[in-house]
C-alpha cells in the first residue's frame, strides 16, 4: 500500500477523485491532506473520507523541519492539487522525484506565477486557442517548470466561456490525474 500526501487548498474536486480512486483500486491512500486555507472544500472531502488535514501557515510550510513532518506520513507521492504556494527548494530537494503538480493547460504555455484557475482559461479563450488540455509535472524549483509526465488535449469551442472550458478540463483532470499516479506508483515497483 502506498500512501500519498495531497496538498491542496480549493474546493477539493481533484482530491475526491483521487480518494475515490484509492478506495476502488486498493493501491494506495491518501495518508494526509495539506492545506493552507481555513474552510477550503477539500477539508469537507477530507473529512467525509476519513482523512487527517494539516492546515498550514507560510511559517511552518517553510520551516525546516516540515519535510520530516511529512516523512512521518511515509509518503511515496506529493501530490499538487489545486495548491498555489511555492514549494520551497528545501522540500523539492527532500522528496526528489516525489512531487507532482497538475495544471489545467498545456504547458509551457499558459504557466507561471499568477496563471492558475479562471485566469488560465481566460488567457487560452482571449489567445484563440483551438485547443486547451492538462498537464501533470514533476515540481522543481520553478513555477509550472518542472519536467511534464503527462499532457491531455481537449478542444475549444468558439462559444466557450471560461467557466465551460473549465468544467471539460475538470473532467479531463479527474480522470487522469488518478491514472498517472497509479502509473508513477507501477513504476516505483520497478
Ligand atoms: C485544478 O484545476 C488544477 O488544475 C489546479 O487547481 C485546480 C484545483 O481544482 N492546479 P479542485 O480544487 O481540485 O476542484
Amino acid at each position: 500500500m502506498y500512501n500519498l500526501i495531497l496538498f491542496a487548498s480549493g474546493t477539493g474536486t481533484n482530491a475526491a477523485a483521487i480518494m475515490d480512486w484509492c478506495a476502488s483500486t486498493g493501491k494506495a491512500r491518501v495518508a494526509l491532506v495539506v492545506c493552507n486555507k481555513p474552510g477550503a472544500g477539500v477539508l469537507d472531502i477530507a473529512a467525509r473520507n476519513g482523512v487527517p488535514t494539516l492546515l498550514v501557515d507560510r511559517e511552518l510550510f517553510r520551516s525546516a523541519g516540515f519535510p520530516d513532518t511529512l516523512r512521518g506520513y511515509s509518503p511515496s507521492l506529493l501530490v499538487l492539487a489545486g495548491f498555489l504556494w511555492k514549494v520551497p527548494d528545501a522540500m523539492v530537494q527532500a522528496f526528489p522525484g516525489q512531487i507532482i503538480n497538475i495544471h489545467p493547460a498545456l504547458l509551457p504555455a499558459y504557466g507561471g506565477k499568477g496563471m492558475y484557475g479562471h485566469h488560465v482559461h481566460e488567457a487560452v479563450i482571449a489567445a484563440g486557442e483551438k485547443s486547451s488540455g492538462i498537464t501533470i509535472h514533476y515540481v522543481n524549483e520553478h513555477y509550472d517548470e518542472g519536467d511534464i509526465i503527462m499532457q491531455a488535449h481537449c478542444p475549444v469551442l468558439k462559444s466557450d466561456t471560461p467557466g465551460a472550458l473549465a468544467k471539460r478540463i475538470h473532467k479531463l483532470e479527474h480522470y487522469y490525474f488518478p491514472l498517472t499516479i497509479g502509473y508513477l506508483l507501477a513504476n516505483l515497483e520497478g
